[in-house]
């Protein structure tokens, strides 16, 4: 793996415009679960269960959703970012990292300190929530101390009485148009792409490396498992993203 890691480090030092893509696989050394690994969200809840049809459509899905969200939201918000994420904000600070493209809800990026105006969040975000009918913006934090004061079903206080959904992307929501098309913009102005921890099965956001390679970019997979884009890598990495990427950024600062 040392190989990999001075390729990848070589790599980066050359850059002009470095794009990194991240999915779950990137927080679970922050102790969030992923979706598609043994024991991950969709082996103990059933997506189909959790679509913008179901939510919007009907209160018992709502009410099946926010009790999901009962429990992962502590999760999440008790999470704290890992050498992974760390590692990308020292990217930022070398002025190496052009911008992160994550498929996470999870706030860890901006939280490890890369500007949020370099954080491109393509599924949402789980710390804001608004309501469907007058757009009014709400905390997380706001919903969950309804839900643990025994509200099932959050609601927009009267007059409106609207439903409030989480800013996160459910199933068959359509995708936010704006971070869709600046992240394809991005990953085809970049000269190097690297993908971290995601399984890239879901599109369109797993278009992303693919637009990157045609336009030219060297493609570096970090992943435990294999993915059906390994085939496009320049190099691939089956570790682990918090200690692959601290030693990726490790020699890189030994280059720069
Ligand atoms: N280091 C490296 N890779 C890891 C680690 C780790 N510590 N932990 C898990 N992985 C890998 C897994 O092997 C898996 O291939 O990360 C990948 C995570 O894949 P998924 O669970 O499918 O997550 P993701 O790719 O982000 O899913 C995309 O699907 O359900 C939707 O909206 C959800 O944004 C999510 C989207």
């Amino acid at each position: 793996m040392q190989g990999e890691i001075e390729r990848v480090a070589e790599l980066v030092c050359r850059s002009q415009r470095l794009v990194v893509f991240t999915g779950a696989g990137v927080s679970t050394e922050s102790g969030i679960p992923d979706f598609r690994s043994p024991g991950g969200v969709w082996d103990r809840f059933d997506p189909e269960e959790f679509t913008y049809q179901n939510f919007v459509g009907s209160e018992e899905g709502r009410r099946k959703y926010w009790q999901l969200g009962r429990h992962i939201y502590p999760v999440i918000k008790n999470a704290e970012p890992n050498p992974a994420h760390y590692a990308l904000a020292d990217l930022h600070r070398l002025e190496r990292l052009d911008c992160v493209i994550t498929q996470n809800i999870d706030n860890l990026h901006q939280r490890a300190g890369v500007p949020p105006e370099k954080v491109i969040e393509l599924h949402g975000n789980a710390t804001r929530a608004r309501c469907l009918g007058c757009g009014r913006s709400y905390t997380r934090e706001e919903a969950h101390e309804w839900l643990e004061g025994g509200v099932e079903i959050p609601v927009c206080p009267t007059p409106c009485g609207g439903i409030i959904k989480p800013h996160t992307i459910m199933f068959g929501e359509a995708m936010p148009a704006r971070e869709t098309h600046e992240a394809e913009r991005r990953s085809r102005q970049s000269d190097l792409f690297i993908v971290v921890g995601s399984s890239l099965v879901v599109y369109p956001a797993a278009f992303m490396p693919l637009y990157a390679k045609q336009s030219g970019a060297a493609l570096v997979i970090v992943n435990l498992s294999e993915t059906p884009h390994d085939d496009y890598a320049d190099v691939r990495i089956p570790g682990k993203a918090g200690p692959v990427m601290e030693r990726i950024v490790e020699r890189v600062k030994e280059r720069l």
